[in-house]
């Protein structure tokens, strides 16, 4: 691992959203390029930017349609370039989306499969099935049939995700290499590695045999079995193992070791480990157990101990609370700032790779969309009651409901775009909620991050140290962090009350401590502190 992939502090930018330049309501590369500054002064050293390739835009980028340009709407070769050139400027690392399981199936690619012969050079550049019947009883990731039957073909094509995202056959060395050619376009450009988009589907079973029978009715994060199956034969296979050691190889080669990679997989801890490898696979992977601690001491406890023993040095743990297809954390925890508070504090102050997913600083919302308008392909898959029950269960099936713009200023939709319509309808509390307040406003969510992510760079025992003495009493939640015979203590008051601290703590390093007449120290209700042992 480079010095850099174990400092990374990654802020996902999902473009549509983020700055709009040319007022068409939609983000683009020039407005990313003209917040670059405001990412500096929160700390970011790393940016992992969501598709920005030509696409039809059903799946808003996770379609792609050209691998290796860029989306008009969203500017040109160009500006990716001078994208590129102003991040190095600031000593920031950047990070493309690469969707290589599927393409869109306007994607030439498949264009030309659809009309080749069976076994010709574009046929088998995806995963065809001839026949009347379904070829088997795979599922997509999402539920229903992957297949989908194809009128011009007179086949079956595969499709992990959406119908209109057909898989590419990584048991094609040719599709290997075309993908590997793409990754060495952008590591060419200057890119600095890649977030690969559900990697964990990328090699089918060439048995084509049934999925065994489960009795899950969903797949969670940690658990893919779901549908009534095991997904042994889609998702996890030994063969996308090896591709992720492939991968790392080529990754290694072309950028002399520098680039980094991050999957997005799904499945209990011993398994996605197997993705990095022993550090010969994927650099790292993410790890979305975080995302149902709520706020939850005990859970948080386990976790920690959990990315321990799995993901020791030189592993990378990640830690992540939202992205553009979960609902908003703090969301989740009752929209509570003090609360979000502690939660990021473990996030920046554990070892491993923190993701900050844009807006997530400020405190910005979930929104509550009417699912009639939304332009996820996912509840237009599975109707808008669905979208509303999914909502009540506490979850977000329409995921526009976490890709509102990001909130700038109170001015005209937040700041983010001067059109008289956006792409997605601006968050309902941009009046209080904004970039701009929360930067002026002491002890905001904003100026948490920022102290802690200051903190964190200026010191190794964050991203270096060992994690010891995980302990939680009275609700607090502490642990050390050791390195190279220093010794930092991090606790965290769960407590809505006030917690009376035995040891007497005196070097603090973060936070603050309440005293009372008699010199007792107390850790205030949901609070953050960090004290110095030597
Ligand atoms: C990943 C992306 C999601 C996309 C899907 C299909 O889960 O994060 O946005 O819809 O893959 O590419």
């Amino acid at each position: 691992m480079q010095d850099w992939h174990q400092k990374a502090i990654v802020y996902q930018i999902y473009p549509l959203s983020f700055q709009d330049s040319d007022n068409d309501g939609i983000g683009d590369i020039a407005g990313i390029i003209s917040r670059l500054d405001y990412l500096q002064a929160l700390g970011i050293n790393t940016i992992w930017l969501s598709p920005v390739y030509p696409s039809p835009w059903v799946d808003h980028g996770y379609d792609i349609s050209n691998y290796k340009n860029i989306h008009p709407r969203l500017g040109n070769l160009n500006e990716m370039d001078k994208l590129i050139t102003e991040v190095k400027k600031r000593s920031m690392h950047l990070l493309m989306d690469l969707v290589m399981n599927h393409t869109s199936d306007q994607h030439p690619w498949f264009q030309a499969s659809r009309i080749d012969t069976i076994g010709g050079k574009f046929r088998s550049m995806y995963v065809w099935k001839e026949g009347k019947k379904k070829p088997n009883n795979w599922k997509s990731m999402i539920g229903g049939s992957g297949w989908q039957y194809d009128e011009v073909a007179k086949a079956w094509y595969w499709a992990s995700f959406l119908g209109f995202q057909p898989d590419l056959n990584y048991h094609n060395p040719a599709v290997k290499d075309s993908m590997f050619s793409i990754m060495d376009f952008w590591i060419k450009r200057g890119v600095d590695g890649f977030r690969l988009d559900i990697f964990n589907c990328l090699a089918e079973d060439t048995s084509f045999k049934n999925n065994p029978a489960s009795l899950r009715i969903l797949p969670s994060e940690a658990n893919p079995s779901g549908f009534f199956q095991k997904p042994v034969y889609t998702q996890n296979t030994p063969a996308t193992f090896i591709i992720s050691k492939e991968f790392r190889q080529r990754l290694d080669s072309i950028s002399n070791k520098n680039a980094f990679s991050v999957g997005e997989v799904f499945g209990p801890p011993q398994l996605l480990r197997a993705y990095t490898e022993n550090n010969k696979g994927l650099h790292s992977v993410f790890l979305f157990k975080t995302l149902h601690a709520g706020f939850k001491a005990q859970k948080w406890k386990k976790l920690i101990q959990e990315n321990e023993i799995y993901f020791p040095e030189p592993l990378l743990p990640t830690w992540v609370l939202s992205n553009h297809d979960k609902k908003r954390f703090i969301s989740r925890i009752g929209n509570d700032e003090d609360k979000m508070k502690c939660i990021s504090f473990i996030q920046l102050t554990q070892r491993g790779i923190p993701f900050i997913y844009q807006g997530e600083e400020l405190g910005m919302r979930q929104q509550k969309l009417n699912p009639i308008y939304s332009k996820d392909p996912v509840v237009k898959k599975y109707g808008t009651t669905a979208a509303r029950i999914s909502r009540i269960s506490g979850e977000a099936m329409n995921r526009d409901e976490c890709r509102t713009p990001m909130a700038w200023n109170d001015n005209k939709n937040g700041g983010f775009s001067e059109s008289d319509t956006t792409w997605l309808p601006t968050s309902k509390e941009i009046k209080f909620i904004n970039s701009e307040t929360a930067t002026q406003t002491s002890n905001s969510l904003y100026q948490h991050y920022q102290r802690l992510i200051s903190l964190r760079s200026s010191s190794d025992i964050f991203t270096k140290g060992k994690t010891d003495s995980v302990k939680l009493k009275s609700k607090v939640l502490s642990y050390q962090r050791n390195y190279n015979g220093e010794s930092i203590t991090c606790y965290i008051n769960f407590s809505k009350r006030k917690v009376k601290y035995p040891v007497k703590m005196e070097k603090i390093i973060f936070g603050k401590l309440e005293k009372n007449r008699k010199d007792v120290q107390f850790l205030p209700p949901y609070s953050t502190t960090i004290t110095k042992n030597n």
